[in-house]
């Protein structure tokens, strides 16, 4: 039985007083969902603000990105040991935004995904296509080729904790959103890809869907029996509509 879990990454967003009033909504609505594990995930320099207000609540923390070590002359950067100590249980690893503009290979991804379990984080690993390999029938290529980067140098029992992401780039903070039936498709693919190295992991790992979820559209991705919640952008900086893609979670 595998938990859904709905995911906000909040990006670059959010002051002080906004995440209050933010997380103040979402711990208020999140006790009527006790079949979803909610999750938020702020800005490094919000991290230990939302740990304080979540304490007494069942709301888990993550980060947006991490570095390789724990500790080095690495100017800007913040490992998983610092995230860990500072409460996140979570962790983004591969977000098509860290691979495009900042330009995160095959190989910096699986470092970044082994470093977070080294560390005790569950990676959320983020993988998709874009538009034009969409297009050109390259779709199952590129997330194979993303996902085996990361078996390859991590190990599949690496993955035990793991979580998985697919984020159609098109359809990211784009308004367009994968049908239900062409997201379970591929969704469908990562978790054969998985059951060719381990069938327990495959068949117990959340493969979450991401790209312009909102409350609108969630209920009939989240019906799909290979998706196992929503990694949210925009609908997650709203508490009312955050906890209305919760509301779509099946019991
Ligand atoms: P979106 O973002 O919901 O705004 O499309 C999703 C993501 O980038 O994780």
């Amino acid at each position: 039985m595998r938990k859904p879990l709905i995911a906000g990454n909040w990006k670059m967003h959010g002051s002080k007083s906004q995440i209050q009033s933010l997380i103040d909504g979402i711990k208020h609505g999140a006790p009527h969902y006790p079949h979803a594990e909610i999750l938020v995930l702020p800005t490094f320099v919000h991290l230990d603000y939302v740990h304080n207000l979540l304490s007494h609540t069942s709301i888990q923390l993550g980060a947006q990105n991490l570095y390789l070590g724990t500790q080095g002359a690495f100017t800007g950067e913040v490992s998983g040991c610092m995230l860990t100590e500072i409460g996140c249980q979570y962790v983004l690893v591969g977000h098509s935004e860290r691979r495009t503009l900042f330009h995160e290979d095959l190989n910096l991804v699986a470092e970044k995904f082994k470093a977070a379990v080294t560390s005790g984080l569950k990676p959320i690993l983020c993988i998709g296509e874009t538009k034009d390999e969409r297009e050109r029938g390259d779709t199952e290529r590129v997330i194979s080729d993303q996902l085996q980067s990361v078996i390859q140098l991590a190990g599949i029992e690496a993955f035990r904790e793991a979580v998985i992401a697919y984020e159609p780039v098109w359809a990211i903070g784009t308004g367009l959103t994968a049908t239900p039936e062409q997201a379970q498709a591929v969704h469908a693919f990562i978790r054969q890809l998985i059951s060719q190295n381990h069938i327990d992991i495959a068949n117990t790992m959340r493969i979450l869907y991401g790209g312009s979820m909102k409350p609108d559209n969630a209920a009939s991705l989240l019906a799909m029996p290979d998706i196992d919640g929503g990694l949210i952008g925009g609908a997650s900086l709203s508490a009312e509509s955050f906890l209305k893609i919760c509301a779509e979670v099946p019991k």
